[in-house]
C-alpha cells in the first residue's frame, strides 16, 4: 500500500465515494478507506429520490444546493455510464406530493411557489395514475424530482473514481486521524499520509469531529422500509406524503419507505415500522395490500442539530474537510457535494451562500 496520497476520504458511502470520483478526475491521486464495503451503510437504504421539492418546502440557499445537485445528475446519468460503464437507474416519473385534507393542500400550494411544482386536482391525478386512493384532493406534480438506483450511483462513483487512478481500501477502518506533524491516517494496515482529508463517514463521523476538536454531535434517524413485487400496479410516478413514499423502480418493483425513528442504532428492520409503512401506503393506494413482499431493510441517516450538512474545511486546520450529515438527502446531494469538496481543495470558487450555510462553525438553530 502507498504511504501517500493527496487525498484520503474516509468512508466509502455515496458522499465519499462522490468526493474520490471528482478529485480523482480533476487529476488528485486519492485513497477511499471504508470500513466494510463500499455503499452498504445509509447509502444502501436509500430510496433514491432526488426530491429537491418533495423534500424542502422552503425556499433558500440549502433548496438551491438540492436544486443545482438534482441537475448536476442529469449529466451524470450520461457520464458515470461512459466512464465506468454502470446505468444509475435513473426513472423520469417525477414525484406526485398528495393532499388529502385542506391544511395538505396550503402546505404544498406554499411549496408550489419554490418552482417546478404543478397543482393537479384528484380527477387529473387519478387519470394519471389510476391506482391512487380516490381519497385525495389534489397532490403537486414535480417532474424534476426524478430517482436513481443509489447503490448504483455509489458503485459508478467507486468504479469511475478507480478508474480515473484513485484506490479504495474496503474492510480497512480508520482509526484515527493525526495532526501532528502534517495529517495522517491510522488504519490496520499502518499510517498513511496525505495532503488532505476529508472525513464522510455518515452518522459515523461524530468520534472524528471529537478527535479532530470539533464539538458538534451527529444522532442516527433510522428508516424502515420494504419492497414488493409488482404484477398488478402500473405506477410511474413516485407518491409522496407526510415524509413516506412508494417509489416505482425500474425492475418493476415497488419500494415503500419509510419510517422515522431518531436516535435508534439498530440497523435491523422492526416488525411494527414495517407494518406503519405498509398501513401509510395503503392510504395512497388501496390495491398495494396485494403485493408480496420482497425484503424489508432499514439504515440510519446521518442527522445533524439543524438539518443541514456539514461540508467545509476545519476552522483552523485547512488540510481536513468535512462532508457529514446529509440526513435525508445524500443521495440528491451527493454530485453538488463532490464539487463542492474538490473545488474546496483544488482552490475552485465555491459558491458563498453555500459556505456560509454548511460550515462547521455556523450559528444552528435546532429543528424539533
Ligand atoms: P453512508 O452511506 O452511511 O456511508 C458512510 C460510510 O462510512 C459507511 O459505508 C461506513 O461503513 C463508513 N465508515 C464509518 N466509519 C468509518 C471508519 N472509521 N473508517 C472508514 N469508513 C468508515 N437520500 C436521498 O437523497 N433520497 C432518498 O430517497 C433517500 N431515502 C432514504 C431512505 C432511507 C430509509 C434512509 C435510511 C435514508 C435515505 N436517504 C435518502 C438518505 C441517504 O441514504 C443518506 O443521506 C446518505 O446515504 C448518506 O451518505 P453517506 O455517504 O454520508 O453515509
Ligand atoms: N429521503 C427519503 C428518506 O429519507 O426516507
Amino acid at each position: 500500500m502507498k504511504k501517500h496520497y493527496e487525498v484520503i476520504v474516509v468512508g466509502g458511502g455515496i458522499i465519499g465515494t462522490s468526493i474520490a470520483y471528482h478529485l480523482a478526475k480533476a487529476g488528485k491521486k486519492t485513497a477511499v478507506f471504508e470500513s466494510g464495503e463500499v455503499g452498504k451503510k445509509a447509502t444502501h437504504a436509500a430510496a433514491g429520490m432526488l426530491g429537491a421539492h418533495a423534500e424542502c418546502d422552503k425556499p433558500g440557499t440549502f433548496f438551491q444546493f438540492a436544486r443545482a445537485s438534482q441537475q448536476v445528475y442529469q449529466q451524470l446519468t450520461i457520464e458515470l455510464k461512459n466512464n465506468s460503464g454502470i446505468d444509475i437507474r435513473r426513472h423520469d416519473g417525477g414525484i406526485l406530493k398528495i393532499a388529502f385534507t385542506e391544511s395538505d393542500r396550503e402546505r404544498l400550494m406554499r411549496m408550489a411557489a419554490l418552482d417546478s411544482a404543478e397543482w393537479l386536482t384528484a380527477e387529473q391525478v387519478v387519470d394519471m395514475e389510476p391506482d391512487v386512493t380516490k381519497d385525495i384532493i389534489g397532490a403537486n406534480f414535480i417532474a424534476d424530482d426524478v430517482h436513481v438506483e443509489p447503490i448504483a450511483v455509489c458503485k459508478a462513483f467507486a468504479k469511475g473514481a478507480r478508474l480515473f487512478g484513485a484506490d479504495i481500501f474496503e474492510y480497512t477502518p480508520v482509526i484515527a486521524i493525526d495532526t501532528d506533524s502534517g495529517v495522517q491516517i491510522q488504519t490496520a494496515l499502518g499510517t498513511v499520509e496525505a495532503e488532505h482529508i476529508v472525513i464522510a463517514c455518515g452518522v459515523w463521523s461524530g468520534p472524528f469531529f471529537k478527535q479532530l476538536g470539533i464539538n458538534k454531535s451527529f444522532y442516527p434517524v433510522k428508516g424502515e422500509c420494504l419492497s414488493v413485487w409488482n404484477d398488478r400496479i402500473p405506477l410511474v410516478r413516485t407518491l409522496y406524503h407526510d415524509h413516506c413514499y412508494i417509489v416505482p423502480r425500474h425492475n418493476g418493483k415497488l419500494i415503500i419507505g419509510a419510517t422515522m425513528k431518531p436516535k435508534n442504532w439498530d440497523e435491523r428492520p422492526e416488525l411494527g415500522g414495517i407494518k406503519a409503512i405498509i398501513e401509510k401506503a395503503k392510504t395512497m393506494i388501496p390495491e398495494i395490500d396485494k403485493l408480496k413482499i420482497d425484503r424489508c431493510w432499514a439504515g440510519l441517516r446521518p442527522a445533524t442539530v439543524d438539518g443541514n450538512p456539514y461540508i467545509g474545511h476545519h476552522p483552523i486546520n485547512n488540510r481536513i474537510l468535512f462532508a457529514a450529515g446529509h440526513f435525508r438527502n445524500g443521495i440528491l446531494l451527493a454530485p453538488a457535494t463532490g464539487e463542492m469538496i474538490r473545488d474546496l481543495i483544488i482552490g475552485q470558487p465555491v459558491k458563498p451562500a453555500w459556505i456560509e450555510a454548511f460550515k462547521l462553525e455556523r450559528t444552528e438553530v435546532v429543528i424539533e
